[in-house]
């Protein structure tokens, strides 16, 4: 797939709580193609401390407005700068990066589970849309610590119904997204999933454990975006391959983790 280098200008940078901004882009002409589970590589300008592209998940895709989402988590230099972002603010970007999700060929009546935690909560939402474009009813199970930090919920309503677990039993149900009552519930036939490793180990686990096809969408460090670097490396059952390039997503049959 063809890769883009744009300077696109900010149509809105949104507060959605202390730790996690909504950027949004936008440009003159249309934006390519870019599939769910794909990411951007973000210069941040003035900040000697940041030499490195930030990678971001590609979150939403608003075609009316030629807007590209981003949801941004502060967690360092670089994010505290992209978060200070104003409308009409330059950024350069390096896009689409890195593989996609699957979406079933054979239709429908298929469930589809879409498990995604903290920032891994932002390409779910892109697959969701995606998939309803395609026709299926995605599930989403979202995972946080508290209420504040569900974001987005307004949008997966949108796109799918929608399911919630907090570790302090503030919205949803208590726990984590694994212990969700939906899982003993519904025969779901494919789960997607994105977010801390932990969970991506146990939503593995499960999805192993049933015979359930699943997809992670793996968080490893990245910085070049284009299989230059060699930090995103991950050892798989084929050896090792750049997350950046043959992932970040990647079949669990493939993982070498323990599950
Ligand atoms: Fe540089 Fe993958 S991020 S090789």
């Amino acid at each position: 797939m063809k890769k883009y280098l744009a300077d696109l200008v900010v149509s809105a940078n949104e507060k959605l709580h202390p730790n996690y901004y909504l950027l949004k882009l936008t440009q003159d002409t249309p934006f390519p193609e870019m599939l769910p589970g794909q990411f951007v590589e973000l210069k941040v300008e003035n900040s000697p401390a940041t030499f490195l592209r930030r990678p971001i998940s590609i979150n939403y895709i608003d075609k009316e407005k030629n807007e590209l989402w981003l949801l941004i988590q502060v967690i360092g230099d670089g994010t505290k700068k992209l978060s200070e972002l104003k409308n009409g603010e330059i950024v350069n970007l390096m896009y689409p990066l890195g593989n996609s999700f699957s979406i079933p060929k054979e239709k429908i009546s298929k469930k589809l589970l879409l498990i995604g935690g903290g920032v891994g909560t932002a390409p779910m939402l892109f697959l969701g849309t995606d998939l309803k474009r395609f026709g299926y009813e995605p599930v989403f199970l979202l995972g946080a610590r508290t209420s504040k930090d569900l974001l987005q919920l307004d949008m997966f309503q949108k796109f799918g119904t929608v399911y919630t677990t907090t570790e302090d039993g503030s919205a949803g149900e208590k726990g984590y997204v694994t212990n969700h009552s939906i899982l003993q519930k519904e025969d779901f036939e494919m789960i997607y999933t994105c977010g801390p490793k932990p969970m991506m180990v146990a939503v593995a686990q499960y999805a192993k454990a049933l015979g359930i096809p699943c997809e992670v969408s793996l968080e490893n460090l990245m910085a070049c975006g284009i299989g230059a670097c060699l930090c995103c490396v991950e050892n798989t059952v084929d050896g090792h391959i750049c997350a950046c390039m043959e992932g970040p997503v990647i079949n669990i049959e493939k993982l070498t983790w323990q599950i």
